[in-house]
């Protein structure tokens, strides 16, 4: 899997670059990241990457020239084929579905505005798909870069290895995940549940897929509307 970042700041990449499953991957030869910053390509001395907005207003928006030039650096690398994503609060609202369509597609190159945003005209030129990490105002695109990037990287075949699994997720059913308990088998005054810990393993499933069913339908329902329930969740429901 290759992915490509457009950044003026590749240094806040660090944290995921050195840490955790995606510094792995990265190891293992599963995934790589290349980066561009638009400041190396920008057409002044000063390295001019952002301009006052026409029309007046607060803010600098980033100019789409020295971004083109990243971009068409980023695509001879990885591919003219690579999905380019704008990551932007105006985007489509990222969720696993879309994590696992970069998995399939192979090549990403994701752009991080800062200041106001990025030129119209590049989004328009150039973006295939703006996507947004959730209805909330970041100072740039890095941080949801890193969440796309974390999110997609799980989804690598090999990149969880053994111990953990994807399709036992969060979403992965449609449904939130089961409660999950580990030793000391009292804590606070509370037990783990006796049916956790008698080894009947169909009627451990049986429990989770109730916990799981449960917790949706109490904190998110809205996940429940366009469920197609399979008939041993409806029974479990109806229990
Ligand atoms: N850039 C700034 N805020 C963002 C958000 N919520 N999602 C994606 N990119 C962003």
């Amino acid at each position: 899997m290759n992915i490509g970042v457009i950044t003026i700041f590749p240094e806040m990449f660090e944290s995921i670059l050195k840490s955790g499953i995606v510094a792995k991957a990265i190891n293992n030869n599963l995934v790589s990241i290349t980066f561009s910053n638009p400041r190396d390509f920008a057409e002044d001395n000063r390295k001019t990457i952002d301009e006052k907005v026409f029309g007046g207003g607060p803010g600098m928006l980033m100019m789409a020239p020295p971004l083109e030039k990243s971009l068409k650096f980023l695509k001879k690398k990885l591919g003219d084929d690579s999905l380019v994503v704008y990551v932007s609060p105006q985007g489509k609202k990222f969720n696993n579905v879309l994590s696992k369509k970069v998995v399939n597609n192979n090549k990403i190159i994701l752009i991080c505005g800062r200041y106001e945003g990025i030129d119209e005209r590049f989004i328009e030129t150039f973006v295939d798909e703006e996507w947004s990490i959730g209805d909330y105002v970041l100072t740039g695109g890095e941080l949801a870069s890193m969440v796309i990037i974390d999110s997609v990287t799980r989804f690598i075949p090999g990149a969880l290895g053994d111990k953990c699994s994807v399709e036992e997720d969060s979403f992965e059913n449609g449904l939130l995940d089961y409660p999950h308990y580990t030793k000391p088998r009292v804590y606070n005054g509370k037990a783990v549940p006796d049916i956790l810990l008698n080894g009947n393993h169909e009627k451990i499933l049986d429990w989770r897929q109730k916990q799981s069913l449960g917790r949706t339908w109490l904190r998110r329902p809205e996940l429940l509307e366009n469920l197609a329930l399979t008939d041993k969740q409806e029974k479990l429901l109806s229990e």
